[in-house]
């Protein structure tokens, strides 16, 4: 059986790791989880989002693979009051709705079909489930199976991608982006008026890995990429390919940056507080050490501030350049 599938099967089938039980945050840990600053530095993109719309009657919020709702939970805490009685938060997410969660927030399993404002997507794509290619010393790219063995060439789209993208040498894997592409332009053109961002681990050109990036966890570790629904099934995204396919035709105006660069200038700073509050604030000084070293994992250029941030801004300026 082909990656795809398998993945498909073993993250979205009826007994699939997403769909069927554990948080993915009892797992692994995103931005989203790792602290209260993230959500505040997209409150306040989502402030001077809606000065750029004018400040419309209702300014939706779509998270896309929105987990349990966490992102958009940390949001209602983070905007100021007069914005979030307009704001319109949707998680889209195939697991069931939590029960805690409060009845401001929608939740379905399907992208909307209008969104004014923000739609974002924190560590989706990397579970949109591809297709693995491998080539042996002679003969075109074929599709890798879960066995590790080479199968059928690759399709004429599929071919043309790995041309483009990551021209694969003999004895190399690659993971083919097609399928979050159009995963990722379908969610972008629901955009009328707005920014679609996604976050994500990636890669670029040149900086490909020869054997891939497919792996797995579970309970907080990385462990084989074993397709049985026990697991989170993960590869990073080719995020130059990404930007490439939504920029022509779905949104031209798109830019790529890391997230250390996005969150400095969204005011997120690993500045420790000066020395001399210690002594005339020790509770305040003790919450800006907390601030400083969580502001410092998210922007860990080792870490999850080489995450990537693709943003498409639509009918709206760009708000901040590479
Ligand atoms: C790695 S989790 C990310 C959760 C959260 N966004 C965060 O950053 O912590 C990916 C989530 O995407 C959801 N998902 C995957 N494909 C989806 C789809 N086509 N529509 C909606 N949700 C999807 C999964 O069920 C899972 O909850």
């Amino acid at each position: 059986m082909r990656w795809r599938q398998a993945i498909q099967e073993a993250l979205y089938g009826p007994d699939g790791f997403f769909v069927s039980g554990d948080r993915p945050a009892d797992h692994f840990r995103t931005s989203v989880h790792a602290s209260p600053l993230f959500a505040g530095a997209l409150a306040r993109l989502l402030v001077g989002l809606d000065e750029a719309l004018g400040g419309p009657p209702t300014l939706d919020v779509v998270d896309v693979g929105a987990g349990r709702g966490e992102l958009l939970l940390a949001l209602a805490d983070a905007v100021p009051g007069p914005l979030l009685r307009r704001l319109r938060p949707t998680a889209v997410e195939l697991a069931p709705r939590p029960p805690y969660l409060p009845p401001a927030v929608h939740w379905s399993h399907s992208l909307p079909a209008s969104v004014t404002g923000l739609l974002i997507a924190t560590e989706w794509l990397d579970n949109v489930p591809v297709d693995l290619a491998g080539r042996d010393t002679t003969g075109p790219a074929r599709y890798v199976h879960v066995d590790d063995s080479l199968g059928e060439p690759v399709s004429d789209v599929d071919a043309a991608w790995l041309d483009r993208w990551w021209p694969l040498a003999s004895g190399h894997r690659a993971e083919i982006g097609v399928p979050r592409e159009e995963a990722w332009r379908s969610a972008v053109s629901t955009v009328r008026g707005g920014y679609a961002l996604a976050v994500d681990y990636g890669h670029l050109a040149g900086a490909r890995p020869a054997l891939g990036t497919l792996t797995g966890f579970r309970a907080g570790r990385q462990v084989p990429p074993v397709p049985d629904g026990s697991t989170d099934l993960t590869a990073h995204v080719a995020f130059d390919a990404l930007a490439d396919a939504v920029s022509h035709g779905v949104a031209p105006e798109t830019v790529l940056v890391t997230q250390r660069e996005a969150l400095r200038g969204l005011g997120v700073s690993g500045a420790r507080p000066p020395l001399s509050l210690a002594s005339t604030d020790p509770t305040g000084y003790v919450r800006g050490l907390a601030r400083a070293g969580q502001a410092a994992e998210l922007t860990d250029p080792a870490g999850l501030g080489s995450h990537f941030w693709l943003l498409s801004a639509v009918g709206v300026p760009v708000p901040f350049q590479p």
